[in-house]
């Protein structure tokens, strides 16, 4: 048996003796949908922006309409994609422990779509557009009907419609924040998955899990500041260990 199936039959064991369960999700998880990881290099018209350089108030306040189009590429890329078997494998994997928790920093919607439930989006979606003055929902229709780049808002003259998600110095959702502080201080087992861990306060989780003595699990064929916390590290792409955990786990009946 190789290393990786035993790490996986050891994690599947762990999984089934569980109360609370918390997975946090990074842009990893996606990648096998065919969307570009966050730091990865951005391609065709957008190679010669950086995404930290975009995704920020300031890019937004200088330069709306270059920050807009970048969104509405990425929104349409997303549109297109579809969620892969590592998120297929967390909409089952919840449905076998007491309490699951998913925390993403993805913006992407794909594990909701997949079929995930109650998942928390720490950095907010791409699929929804906020009034950058009131921060109001800007319904699609609305927006369908009145294009720009960006339209004023339908809220405020002063505002624009903009993504509604969490740009770089801007506070993250308070319930988010919350929701994940609360799955830290009560899982006993903590995934790590696809995600470099490079961000806070995601990047804290982990650690203050670890603290508590609860197990983590990395999935991520790289390294990260994570991985000497983790009682069980698999390096391989997440639609390929997620299913084989499953199975896993339905082999322990
Ligand atoms: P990164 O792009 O920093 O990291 C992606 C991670 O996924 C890397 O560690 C890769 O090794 C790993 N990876 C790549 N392919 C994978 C696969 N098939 N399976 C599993 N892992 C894989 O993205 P994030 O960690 O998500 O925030 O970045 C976190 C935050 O940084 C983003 O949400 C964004 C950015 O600041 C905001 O925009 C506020």
């Amino acid at each position: 048996m190789t290393e990786t199936a035993r790490n996986i039959e050891a994690i599947a064991a762990r999984v089934k003796q569980a109360s609370h369960v918390m997975v946090m999700t990074g842009s990893g998880i996606s990648a096998e949908s065919g969307i570009p990881t966050f730091r990865e290099a951005q391609t065709g018209l957008w190679e010669k922006f950086r995404p930290e350089d975009l995704a920020t108030p300031e890019a937004f306040e200088r330069d709306p309409e270059t920050v807009w189009k970048w969104y509405e590429w990425r929104r349409d890329l997303v549109g297109k994609a579809a969620p892969n078997p590592g998120h297929g494998a967390l909409v089952t994997l919840a449905e076998r422990v007491p309490l699951f928790s998913l925390i993403t920093q993805n913006v992407d919607g794909l594990h909701q779509r997949a079929g995930s439930t109650g998942v928390v989006e720490l950095h907010g979606s791409i699929i929804r557009t906020i009034c950058s003055s009131t921060r109001r929902v800007i319904d699609r229709d609305w927006l369908d009907a009145n294009p720009g780049s960006p339209p004023r808002s339908p809220y405020d003259p002063h505002g624009l419609a903009r993504p509604g998600v969490v740009w770089f110095g801007e506070p993250l959702p308070a319930d988010a924040i919350d929701a994940a502080a609360l799955a830290v201080a009560t899982c006993d087992l903590f995934f790590s998955i696809g995600t470099s861990g490079l961000v806070e306060p995601a990047a804290s989780f982990g650690h203050a899990a670890a603290d508590r003595g609860a197990h983590v699990v990395e999935i991520n064929p790289a390294p990260t500041p994570l991985s000497p916390r983790a009682t069980w590290l698999l390096r391989e792409p997440a639609g390929d260990a997620l299913p084989r955990i499953v199975e896993a786990l339905d082999a322990l009946g």
